[in-house]
């Protein structure tokens, strides 16, 4: 069934990877919890030794994401940061990256704080979505370009295309993290990337229910980039488990179908938001499918759809914005995103809490920021809940 490319995107989400189970016919890939597997002699087995190295089950959602993504290989990691510290590996100590001014908090935790301490990594960052500022930033020592498009929080738009030739030029290595995307919306290989991560916690389980991270690898990455991932992964046994390995397998095969109404549900949310701007207090609205947004032109062109996240500006000072989050009922305050339930947070107290106050008011997250991830719910009643929060 791996053929990738030949079946339309929404057919391989259920199937990519997946065979009925040779011994049983079971539809559904079984869940295979054993940590060890017989030897039948010096050098011989039946392709498993251990499940840190290879677990069936594992590979098995590792095959369909890697179709999913065109990716010649993929890799299943607990965590989204996990995937990101073990693709940060692949850099030798000393190494130069330049990386995204706006990023998940987690991960410029790693690229501030935690790498250039552990590894010597140099980290500059810039905003990507100035491509001259990125190809001015990169030199012939860069050793790693990393960024996220769309951004968290502010919904940045990075040129794939363009950062990847930039990349190309100095002869670096592209990570693309697209999490706030997915496979479905955006697909960063086809477009250049060396690399794309996620953290899968998102879009791809769907559900608020696991954690887990994603490495997917170009076949037109650097010769045996994919081969040093996966054994710095089994270095150091980052690995999703069997049983998350089944769930993950299980939430993408409706990735397609959670997709669509994600976006739909968060054209409407933002159309009435700004309907109601001037009553709500908003300041401004940020989303990918506003005409104005600066990065508008090269989502549509990069883009299925614009995803399901929104940023805005609210007035009315912090006591304001409490009451507006303890208030809505449907959009849950919580962090994370990307589950079918709609959630609202406050990146400055919480998502990017480890930024230095300085550098996150620079890059506009601003104590005045709320972010909301707009589920699959009634588009109605997600309405009906913001009137009652912010009116
Ligand atoms: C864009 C992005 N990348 C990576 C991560 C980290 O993933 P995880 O929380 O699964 O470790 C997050 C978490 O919110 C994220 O939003």
């Amino acid at each position: 069934m791996n053929k990738p490319n030949q079946l339309n995107f929404d057919t391989r989400a259920i199937h990519a990877g997946q065979e009925p189970d040779p011994r049983t016919g079971a539809v559904v890939t079984p869940i295979i919890h054993a940590s060890t597997f017989v030897q039948d002699g010096i050098g011989k087995n039946r392709g498993y030794v251990y499940s840190r190295s290879d677990n069936p089950t594992r590979l098995t959602v590792e095959a369909c994401l890697a179709d999913l993504e065109s990716a010649e290989t993929a890799f299943a990691f607990p965590t989204g940061l996990s995937a990101a510290a073990t693709i940060l590996e692949c850099a030798e100590a000393g190494a130069h990256i330049v990386a995204h001014a706006d990023l998940y908090g987690g991960i410029h935790r790693l690229l501030h704080d935690v790498r250039p301490r552990s590894a010597g990594h140099h980290v500059t960052f810039v905003d990507f979505a100035d491509t001259d500022a990125v190809a001015r930033a990169t030199t012939g020592q860069t050793a790693l370009l990393w960024y996220e498009t769309p951004s968290n929080p502010m919904l940045k738009i990075v040129d794939i295309a363009a950062i990847s030739q930039i990349a190309r030029t100095a002869g670096a290595i592209t990570v693309c993290d697209n999490t706030f995307s997915s496979p479905y919306l955006q697909r960063p290989l086809e477009l250049g990337a060396d690399i794309v991560m996620h953290s899968a916690t998102k879009f791809l389980s769907g559900h608020s229910d696991l954690m887990a991270g994603v490495a997917a690898v170009s076949a037109s990455a650097p010769e045996g980039l994919a081969e040093r991932l996966k054994g710095l992964q089994n270095a150091v046994g980052a690995v999703l488990s069997p049983q998350d390995s089944s769930l993950l397998l299980r939430s993408v095969k409706t990735l397609p179908v959670r997709m669509d109404r994600h976006c739909s549900n968060a054209r409407k949310i933002t159309e009435h938001l700004l309907e109601k701007q001037a009553a709500y207090g908003i300041t401004s609205v940020r989303y990918p499918g506003l005409p104005d947004h600066p990065g508008h032109a090269v989502a549509a062109r990069q883009m299925r759809d614009f995803g399901s996240m929104i940023s805005l500006y609210v007035e009315g000072g912090l006591d304001r914005l409490d009451r507006i989050l303890q208030r809505s009922h449907l959009f849950q305050f919580a962090v994370s995103l990307g589950g079918v339930e709609s959630l609202i947070q406050h990146p400055a107290s919480l998502t990017h809490k480890t930024v230095p106050k300085e550098k996150r008011d620079a890059e506009g997250v601003t104590d005045d920021l709320i972010r909301l991830s707009v589920g699959i719910e009634d588009a109605g009643d997600l309405i009906a809940d913001l009137e009652q929060a912010f009116g």
